[in-house]
């Protein structure tokens, strides 16, 4: 991504993040999963075919419905052609996920005859579900592949998207990058020291969580008596917005400015566990149906983000200026993807 990113710059002058950050989301979760890395030259046909079905996919399920809202126009007639679309979809998935299953099978099955590898190594999230039918694993990876790729990118283009209007924060995580790793090359190990950087990963998830709405998947059982007076009837579909609740100013001391140091301890701010634990930002949701990816998602984007602001200095792109307007499809994404100017600072080996 770095090397590809550099070319852009000196290409066109400035750099689109979005279809990088995309592109790299899905080959980072095919390889946690499958243990699988795409090079867009070798791999590039199956690669296609995956971005297409994933892209597909998300068009589908951040689609208005109006049978979503009118349910019985469902047994007239199809308004925007989602249910042919996803039935049209399905057998896409299933073809793609069970031949890269297979695949792994065999291989993997070859090397415990030839014994290069023994039982015990297979720890692979794959090895791992292939106990299950090869529907349920199928469901189960298709969730994991799809869930994980959008978040990471999105949530990545909204950090850089406030370092650009921000080059005193950039200007800190690069202190704090040379303290804690010198020269040496940013790796996942450092994660936990650099705690400024935590923390500007979890303002951008507080200002701009790109799960804004949890819990879809809720119904409430029984009668349920807000302390507002409010009655949230049995068999309602509950969603927490989440997105009201991190921008509300009885919350949060003024909830719409950037304001990483928020959540450092030593700078007088607070250190909120957003794993679930404290409602007042949990960008991951809360309870059983907590985001699963949510250790490896908040990795992910902070060594993504250590290695974008190591390697360049980012700056605005005058003619396309940063705009924050937000769009609801499947997660929360920039209305306008973000363009910015991106300065090499390191060899990233053009
Ligand atoms: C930083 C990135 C991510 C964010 C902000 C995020 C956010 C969320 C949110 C808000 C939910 C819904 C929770 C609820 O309704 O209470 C969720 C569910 C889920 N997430 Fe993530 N997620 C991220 C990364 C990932 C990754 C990397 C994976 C996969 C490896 C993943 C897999 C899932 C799955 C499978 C669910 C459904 C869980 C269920 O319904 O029981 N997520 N995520």
């Amino acid at each position: 991504m770095l090397k590809n990113l550099a070319n852009e710059q000196s290409l066109n002058g400035a750099v689109s993040l979005r279809k990088h950050l995309k592109a790299a989301a899905l080959n980072n979760i095919m390889g946690s999963i499958f243990g699988k890395r795409y090079d867009p030259t070798e791999d590039a046909e199956e690669f296609r075919v995956l971005k297409a079905i994933v892209k597909e996919g998300f068009e589908l399920l951040g689609a208005f419905n109006w049978s979503d809202y009118l349910p019985w126009l469902s047994y007239f007639y199809d308004p925007s052609r989602i249910v042919a679309r996803c039935e049209a979809l399905v057998p896409r998935v299933r073809k793609l996920v069970k031949a890269i299953i297979e695949q792994h099978q065999l291989r993997t099955s070859m090397r415990i005859l030839f014994l290069i590898m023994p039982i015990s190594s297979m720890s692979c999230f794959l090895w791992m579900v292939m106990r299950s039918s090869m529907n349920d694993m199928i469901a189960v990876l298709w969730e994991m592949i799809f869930r994980g790729t959008d978040t990471v990118a999105l949530l990545t283009e909204w950090v850089m998207a406030e370092l650009v209007l921000h080059p005193e924060v950039q200007a800190k995580l690069r202190q704090e990058l040379k303290a804690v790793v010198e020269d040496r090359g940013v790796v996942d190990a450092d994660m936990p020291r650099l705690s400024y950087l935590q923390a500007v990963v979890k303002e951008v998830l507080r200002l701009h969580p790109p799960g804004p709405l949890l819990s879809w998947a809720r119904l409430s059982t029984e009668d349920v008596c807000l302390s507002n007076g409010m009655v949230i009837p049995a068999n309602t579909t509950a969603m927490v917005n989440m997105w009201a609740i991190t921008h509300d100013g009885v919350v949060w001391d003024d909830p719409h400015k950037f304001m990483p140091e928020r959540f450092v301890a030593e700078m007088g701010g607070v250190d909120v566990d957003i794993r679930g634990r404290d409602l007042r930002l949990a960008p991951f949701g809360a309870g059983r149906r907590v985001c699963p990816g949510k250790n490896l998602g908040l990795a992910t984007v902070a060594l993504w983000v250590a290695k974008l602001v190591d390697h360049f200095d980012w700056a605005e792109d005058k003619a396309k200026p940063v705009d924050f307007s937000e769009v609801l499809k499947l997660s929360c994404e920039m209305k306008h993807p973000l363009s910015a100017v991106a300065i090499v600072k390191k060899d990233v080996m053009i």
